[in-house]
């Protein structure tokens, strides 16, 4: 019949080739180990589903709206009023204003009503093209860790990380603000911490973050707990998770069960580890989970 394999006859071919186990083997093993700064997939999609050029989770004012009950355009909405909240906290200026880890771009139209001299940073290759095409502000590409601070030292007035705080290395990116600030300057930062034991690592842990902003010379003037107002954004994830993503995997196992009950007899071994690794990457975006471990926070830094 038109010399169509079956999904079954095609995978015992390929498990009885030693050719292809050899294939298989050397694809896996020479695999590019890419920095996923530079080529962020997961980042990427989000910009797919979200395309108001923005990575971050969104500010709500109402905090209590249902997960059913909301649609992309809210989100889309929640992540506009989080940039204007962040830029309400940054001065007008002649000098630089510094967007650090700038994601596709979406804070650049609000910061250039700020200052005529916005500058954008990130590591990301996909983000560079997007800027690129998209705005007329200068791109600087690299990791903030790496960034060449001569030209810019003493010359920044404001610095802004929304959403990108948690993937800097503290020991290096604090001495390089410090470097880069006026006198006067600020360090407009939107994150989440960590508040005692969490069950992943992402963002800095509160408390260390705290010392090392002391030891570098540093204080906080301005700090907002955001938490309630980015938790609709989480809500909604975990529910399409659990409510559409959960479902629509068993019907998958169930039809490959009833339809090609050999491959599901040899995958048989493997689901639980597969559920195992789902359940944990649902677990991030727990309401109750993320709430119980996390803080987010809205803050202004500045030198002592
Ligand atoms: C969650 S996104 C936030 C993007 C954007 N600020 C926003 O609010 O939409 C995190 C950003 O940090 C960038 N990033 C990751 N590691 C970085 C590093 N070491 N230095 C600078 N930026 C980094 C990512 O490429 C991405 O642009």
């Amino acid at each position: 019949m038109g010399g169509k394999k079956s999904i079954g006859k095609h995978l015992f071919g390929v498990l009885l080739s030693p050719a292809k186990w050899w294939k298989i083997y050397s694809l896996q093993k020479n695999r590019k180990r890419q920095d996923r700064a530079q080529d962020d997939a997961q980042l990427k999609l989000y910009n797919q589903i979200l395309p108001g050029d923005f990575l971050h989770y969104g500010y709500f004012e109402n905090t209590n709206i249902e997960p059913v009950k909301m649609s992309i355009q809210d989100i889309y909405d929640a992540q506009l009023l989080y940039a204007q909240k962040l830029v309400e906290l940054v001065p007008n200026t002649n000098n630089i204003i510094m967007d650090v880890g700038c994601g596709m771009g979406g804070l650049l139209p609000l910061l250039n009503k700020k200052s005529n001299q916005v500058i954008a940073l990130t590591p990301d290759n996909n983000q560079v093209k997007h800027i690129t095409t998209k705005y007329t502000n200068k791109v600087l590409h690299n990791k903030f860790e790496d960034l060449d601070a001569e030209p810019y030292k003493n010359k920044v007035q404001t610095i802004v990380t929304s959403e990108s705080l948690q993937y800097l290395n503290l020991d290096i990116a604090l001495p390089l603000i410090n470097k880069l600030l006026v006198q006067g300057g600020t360090w407009v930062a939107c994150d989440y911490f960590r508040i005692g034991a969490a069950h992943e690592k992402s963002g800095h842990n509160y408390n260390a973050f705290l010392q090392n902003l002391d030891k570098a010379g540093f204080t906080i003037t301005y700090t907002k707990d955001i938490t309630p107002n980015i938790l609709p954004t989480i809500a909604y994830v975990h529910w399409w998770a659990t409510q559409i993503g959960m479902p629509i995997k068993q019907f998958g196992i169930d039809k490959i069960k009833v339809k090609a009950p050999g491959i599901h007899y040899a995958v048989a071994d493997i689901l639980p580890q597969i559920d195992e690794k789902i359940n944990k990457n649902i677990n991030t975006v727990d309401p109750k989970i993320f709430s119980a471990e996390k803080q987010y926070l809205l803050m202004c830094i500045e030198r002592k």
